[in-house]
């Protein structure tokens, strides 16, 4: 039993870590050569724990082929694996399970000009990868990237996002992103202040992206919070969008974040 379970993973090494507030990580492991992902996947990470393990999801922030591997994480006070996070450190060991996991991959849409990223918290990782595909930019003329955060310095990543058009391999599509941060809990400029479920119904969020929202060609990818991606799915499907199923198509697919 212990066998079969050591074979289904690698154990790799931390290169760095970076705290950006006392509750938000990012950090990066090495990448075995035989580990696949696509954007949009997330691994499973893990410590030995005792006897036993202890894993946990985590959404890929890298590019498909980048030569690390990198995550976002939001430490939960009392979470036994953000108790193991919290105290991590360039040079420990972690367990990553050897198979990427997950079907949130803008691929799935088979038609649709303009993709609308909507993520809460660490649900913004995934995203953070696609950008970082060209085929995600050929593939669709607008992409809108909108991050809500309950206070403004949890927007950990405006500066990485606004720095894309400096990237080797997407830098030349940047003009085709808006992104549109929203904090829900102080008035930030620059950003929206309400939940996006109501962004959506009062046409502000379209506004802010500047973009027409249309059943023809706008598609909603939803990653982070479950109670906002059931909140604005069940907004979505009001304003008569449907969820995309590879033999039904339609508007959306969504991910819960934890
Ligand atoms: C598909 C998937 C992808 C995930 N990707 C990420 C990721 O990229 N980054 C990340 O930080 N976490 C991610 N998670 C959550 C992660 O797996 C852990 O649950 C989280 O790190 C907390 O672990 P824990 O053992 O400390 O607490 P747990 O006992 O696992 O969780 C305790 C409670 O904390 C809350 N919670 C858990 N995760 C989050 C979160 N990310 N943001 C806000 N509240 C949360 C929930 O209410 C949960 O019930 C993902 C989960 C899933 C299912
Ligand atoms: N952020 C805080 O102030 C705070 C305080 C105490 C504990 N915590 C705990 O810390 C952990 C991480 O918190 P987090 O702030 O990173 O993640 P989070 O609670 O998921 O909040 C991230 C964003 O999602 C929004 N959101 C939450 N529910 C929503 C819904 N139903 N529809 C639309 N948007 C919704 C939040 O808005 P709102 O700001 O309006 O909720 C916020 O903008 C969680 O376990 C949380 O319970 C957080």
């Amino acid at each position: 039993m212990q066998a079969a379970v050591e074979a289904k993973f690698t154990e790799e090494t931390v290169l760095w870590v970076k705290q950006h507030t006392p509750k938000l990580l990012t950090f990066a492991i090495t990448r075995p050569e035989a580990y696949r992902f696509s954007a949009g996947q997330f691994s499973r990470l893990g410590f030995r724990d005792g006897a036993g393990f202890i894993w946990r999801a985590y959404s890929v922030v890298s590019a498909e082929y980048a030569d690390t591997l990198e995550y976002f994480v939001v430490l939960i006070e009392g979470g036994p694996m953000s108790a193991r996070l919290a105290q991590l450190q360039a040079g420990d060991s972690i367990l990553l399970d050897k198979t990427a996991f997950g079907f949130f991959l803008p691929g799935r849409f088979t038609d649709g000009e303009q993709l609308i990223m909507l993520s809460t918290g660490s649900g913004i990782a995934p995203f953070l990868s696609m950008l970082q595909q060209p085929a995600v930019w050929e593939r669709f003329r607008h992409i809108g990237l909108v991050h809500s955060v309950s206070h403004a310095n949890e927007l950990i990543f405006s500066q990485h996002i606004n720095e894309l058009i400096h990237h080797p391999l997407i830098g030349e599509y940047t003009d085709q992103l808006t992104y549109q941060p929203v904090v829900t809990r102080e008035p930030t400029a620059g950003a929206l202040g309400q939940r996006l479920p109501q962004l959506l119904q009062n046409g502000t969020l379209a506004e802010g992206l500047g973009l027409n929202f249309n059943h023809e060609q706008t598609r909603f990818m939803l990653c982070g919070n479950p109670a906002m991606v059931t909140d604005t799915f069940q907004t979505l499907l009001d304003m008569g969008y449907s969820m995309h199923r590879n033999k039904v198509p339609g508007q959306i697919i969504m991910e819960n974040g934890f």
